[in-house]
């Protein structure tokens, strides 16, 4: 159930490349403040307490579970989420590699999975399917697309690594 939400203190966001000043409550965490102010419904909201992966987006290139992060907590610092993912319409390998390896069904947890996937292929724990499923493992698929998903991440590892190669 979204948090109800009153004026309060403002909170400075940096939010897929564009700043926000939200009348906020400090209690709000950063998954509502997303979701319910700035209507980015990209990010999900499944269990709401940290245990199913469908929130997660990035805080200064780092995989956080929006839920369990208060907006006031990361003010001022460089948030992406699923809708800031591509650049100048132009898809991260990441979201190709879903759609050519059809890594979802009802995609409730495709955005969480994709922002996840990203950070665990720039953690460099994509060495091997047993490692992605390892690091993935906090990225719940009721729809059990499992195997598709870590195909996805492993063809996307792979492009991500060429594209770097090729531009040193
Ligand atoms: S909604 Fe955040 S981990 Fe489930
Ligand atoms: S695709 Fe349905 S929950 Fe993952």
């Amino acid at each position: 159930m979204a948090t109800s939400l009153s004026a309060g203190a403002e909170v400075r966001l940096r939010i897929n490349r564009s700043d926000y000043v939200l009348p906020i409550e400090p209690r709000v965490t950063l998954l509502d403040a997303l979701r319910e102010y700035l209507h980015l419904n990209g990010t999900k909201k499944g269990c709401d307490q940290g245990q199913c992966g469908a929130c997660t987006v990035h805080v200064d290139g780092r995989r956080v579970l929006a839920c369990l992060t208060l907006a006031s907590q990361v003010e001022g610092r460089a948030i992406t989420t699923i809708e800031g993912l591509a650049i100048n319409g132009t898809m991260h390998a990441v979201q190709e590699a879903f759609i050519r390896h059809d890594a979802f069904q009802c995609g409730y947890c495709t955005p969480g999975q994709i922002m996840s996937a990203v950070g665990c292929i720039d953690e460099g724990r994509t060495g091997s399917d047993s490692s992605i499923r390892e690091y993935m493992s906090g990225n719940l698929c009721r729809c059990g697309a499992y195997p598709h998903i870590v195909a996805a991440i492993r063809d996307a590892a792979q492009t991500v690594d060429l594209a770097k190669r090729s531009a040193r």
